[in-house]
């Protein structure tokens, strides 16, 4: 399932989860450990590089370069504007 993230409305927020920011948004996905380690919210972006790792752990498996951790990632100040996240539900 594809979410879009509007950071110029009440979505931005850089200091919360993405995780947390799609939970807010209504939107499901797939959740457990919530620490960067099961990798159940294994999301991707086609620019991963708009995320900051809110952790030093490392995921079990290695994630590709347009893969990412939600409930360890949170949006970096100078993200752009509309931000799309394939999430897996
Ligand atoms: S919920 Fe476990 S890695 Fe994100």
């Amino acid at each position: 399932m594809d979410v879009t993230i509007d950071t110029t409305t009440e979505q931005k927020d850089t200091e919360n989860s993405v995780l947390e920011l799609i939970e807010q948004m209504q939107v499901p996905i797939n959740s457990s450990c919530r620490g960067g380690v099961c990798m159940n919210c294994k999301s991707s972006c086609s620019d991963t590089s708009v995320f900051e790792s809110m952790s030093d752990i490392e995921p079990l498996l290695p994630l590709d370069s347009n893969e990412f951790l939600p409930c360890v990632s949170r949006l970096k100040k100078d993200a752009p504007s509309i931000i799309t996240i394939h999430v897996s539900t």
